[in-house]
Order: C-alpha cells, then sequence, then structure tokens
C-alpha cells in the first residue's frame, strides 16, 4: 500500500541532528517514592531517521518521550530539538517550538470528542494562525492519504479504533513537523489495523523527511525501523 514518494534527501538535511538528548538522568523523589527513570541516557536522531524503543511497562519509555518533547524536565542532562534545548525556553516558546518542529501520537488517539476528524487534523495549522481555507484543503489531503477521505466530517466516536488513529497520525504529521515522538501508537489496536496506522506513519514520515520516534511493546512493528533499543534498567541498548 506504498503510493508515497519520498524526493532525495539533501547532504545537509541528512546529516541534520532533530533530537538530541545528552547525559539524561531522571529521578521521581515524592515523600517515600524515589525511583530512577533514566540514568545518563544519550540519544541522537537525525532528520528522516526512524528508531524504534522497546521496553516492559514501567520502563520509563513513556517518560522518555516526555522529556524529549520538552514535556517533562531531566533530573539531569539536557534535551533539545532542533538545536534548541528545551530547558533554556519559557513555556510559550515552548509550545511554539514544539507546535512548529514536532508531532505526537499517543496510545490513546486524544482527539477533542466535539470536533470532526476535519477540525482535529487541521487545528495544530489554525493555532499557526495560518489561514483557515488553506488549513481545512491541507488537513483534507492529510486524511485522504491516511484513507480517510470519506470520513471528514465524522466525529472521533463515529470512527473505529484503527480510523481514531489514523486521524491522530494525520494530526501529528500535517505540519511537516521533523520529528513525530509516537508513545505505543497502536497499542490498542488488533494487529492488521496496528499494521496499517505504524505503515502509513513510516510512508508519511519518509515522504516528509520525519524523523520518527516510536514507543511499542510490539517487536514486529520495532523490526520495521532503521534503529532498535531496549530501555532496561534506565539505559539504552541496540537491539
Ligand atoms: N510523575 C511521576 N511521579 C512518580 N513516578 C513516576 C511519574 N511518572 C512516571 N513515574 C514512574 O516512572 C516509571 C516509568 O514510567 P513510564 O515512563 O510511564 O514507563 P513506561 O512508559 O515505560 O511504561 C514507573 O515506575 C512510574 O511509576
Ligand atoms: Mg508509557
Amino acid at each position: 500500500m506504498n503510493n508515497f514518494s519520498s524526493a532525495p534527501l539533501t547532504p545537509t538535511e541528512a546529516g541534520r541532528t532533530v533530537v538530541r538528548a545528552q547525559h539524561l538522568t531522571k529521578r521521581f523523589q515524592e515523600g517515600r517514592l524515589d525511583v530512577t527513570v533514566l540514568r545518563d541516557l544519550s540519544l541522537t536522531v537525525n532528520a528522516g531517521e526512524t528508531v524504534a524503543i522497546v521496553g516492559a511497562s514501567g520502563s520509563g519509555k513513556s517518560t522518555l518521550l516526555h522529556i524529549l518533547g520538552g514535556l517533562d524536565k531531566p533530573t539531569s542532562g539536557e534535551a533539545a530539538l532542533n538545536g534548541a534545548n528545551w530547558a533554556g525556553m519559557g513555556a510559550a516558546a515552548q509550545s511554539q517550538w514544539r507546535n512548529k518542529h514536532l508531532g505526537f501520537v499517543y496510545q490513546f488517539h486524544h482527539l477533542l470528542p466535539e470536533f470532526s476528524a476535519l477540525d482535529n487534523v487541521a487545528m495544530p495549522l489554525w493555532i499557526r494562525r495560518a489561514d483557515a481555507a488553506q488549513s481545512n484543503a491541507t488537513a483534507a489531503a492529510m486524511l485522504r492519504k491516511v484513507g480517510l477521505g470519506e470520513r471528514l466530517h465524522h466525529r472521533p466516536s463515529e470512527l473505529s479504533g484503527g480510523e481514531r488513529q489514523r486521524v491522530a497520525v494525520a494530526r501529528a504529521l500535517v505540519t511537516q513537523p521533523s520529528c513525530v515522538l509516537a508513545d505505543e501508537p497502536t497499542g490498542n489496536l488488533d494487529r492488521t489495523s496496528a499494521q496499517t496506522v505504524f505503515q502509513l506513519m513510516l510512508d508519511l514520515a519518509a515522504e516528509q523527511h520525519t524523523a520518527l520516534v516510536v514507543v511499542t511493546h510490539d517487536a514486529a512493528l520495532a523490526q520495521q525501523c532503521q534503529r532498535r533499543y531496549g530501555l532496561v534498567g534506565g539505559v539504552l541498548s541496540a537491539a
């Protein structure tokens, strides 16, 4: 089902670092609770690369993605996106940077229930104050790419689980971000829908030269990424 073309990368784009995490440590301390989840973890992802992170429940996968996306702070170490360190930005600048350069896909779609598929996908463009008609046209084109051209005006409750995740994928990629962070994006789907959704993410990421960092339990899906790591004991090891 691959009808996506990908233009060749220029050498600078191909080698450009998008995600850089250095010596991340994350420790949660609250009352009697004291857990160190990440230990001196470093990771670099270049433009267009696909990286899978596999780990048991509670191993720190979501914590790592939150830090990479500037949604949580490391206890020590630094995380940067497109050369800008999250710690060096205020909250408003972080939000803007995320809207400009990042897309997120979660296990549960996190679509806004009162809005149509089209509106959900157009929203990241509206937030940029892009022209409304142009935003809607771009969002509709994205939904057609994920096979939902006939579902533009359906609300999330009127879609199947796999269709909702396809809307979430369209929303994550509609701004042509440098990177998509996906946290168990197919964890809630049956095998066939999971493969369809995963393939769409890979195809769209390749088409747009978007880097993809995907956390998954599913070894068969991880196998389809260029690089794979296990997250064990707070450390990444090549898998
Ligand atoms: N806000 C928090 N406060 C305290 N502990 C947390 C918090 N967030 C996560 N943890 C702990 O960190 C560990 C890793 O969590 P998480 O990153 O969600 O793992 P995963 O996504 O791999 O299942 C878990 O033991 C969890 O209980
Ligand atoms: Mg998690």
